[in-house]
């Protein structure tokens, strides 16, 4: 579907062209660093401006930062920071192959059919980082329900990781706190002989 990756590719180079703010690491990333193994390869996927490569870079990780858009890959690339090495690759087209990496982390990017192929993706005791908009509560993020989870699901969908967090705060309590309207999640491979 070329004209419909040229449209997205379109939209989100003008987004990052505009973009001016410095990049940031997702939420899920900050609170649970201390998760990260010392080293090894990591993934960026959809990396967007590459706030998430540039905490896994200075965590002493190896890269790989993959996006649709060449504005932001070429962004990216500019901060000429050593151990990451971003790419301009249709993560749907071609996804990561299988135990190619102890983590990986997605950030406001959903695409249910890809899941799979991530868990697949990580080396045994591997994790999956992954931060994305939940239920609209308070009216933070895209109204399009498609771009969002629905309540409690993300869990559900990769049921072949062992959750190490989760949090959705959804309508509970006083909604001017919290993390509203997004859900985050880390989960991680088990190798085969630790499920016994
Ligand atoms: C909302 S932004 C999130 C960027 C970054 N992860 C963050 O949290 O700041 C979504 C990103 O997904 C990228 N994207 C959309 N479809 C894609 C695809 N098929 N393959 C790779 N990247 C894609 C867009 O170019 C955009 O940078």
């Amino acid at each position: 579907m070329p004209d419909q990756n040229d449209a997205l590719r379109r939209k989100w180079n003008r987004r990052h062209a505009e973009n001016q703010a410095p990049p940031q690491a997702a939420r899920v990333l900050c609170e649970n660093r201390h998760l990260l193994p010392a080293v090894g390869d990591a993934l960026d996927l959809a990396c967007g401006l590459g706030g998430n490569s540039l905490l896994l870079a200075e965590a002493g990780m190896r890269v790989a930062a993959w996006d649709l858009s060449p504005v932001a890959i070429a962004r990216l690339r500019g901060q000429a920071r050593p151990g990451i090495r971003a790419e301009v690759r249709d993560v749907i087209a071609a996804p990561p192959v299988a135990k190619s990496f102890d983590v990986i982390v997605v950030s406001y990017f959903l695409h249910r059919p890809l899941l799979p192929a991530l868990v697949e993706a990580l080396r045994p005791d591997g994790l999956l980082f992954y931060e994305t908009f939940g239920p609209r509560i308070v009216g933070i993020g895209p109204e399009k329900a498609g771009f969002r989870l629905r309540r409690s699901e993300l869990p559900g969908l990769l049921l072949d990781l062992i959750p190490c967090y989760y949090r959705e705060d959804g309508a509970a309590g006083d909604l001017s706190e919290g993390f509203r309207d997004r859900v985050m999640l880390v989960g991680q491979r088990l190798a085969a002989c630790s499920y016994e």
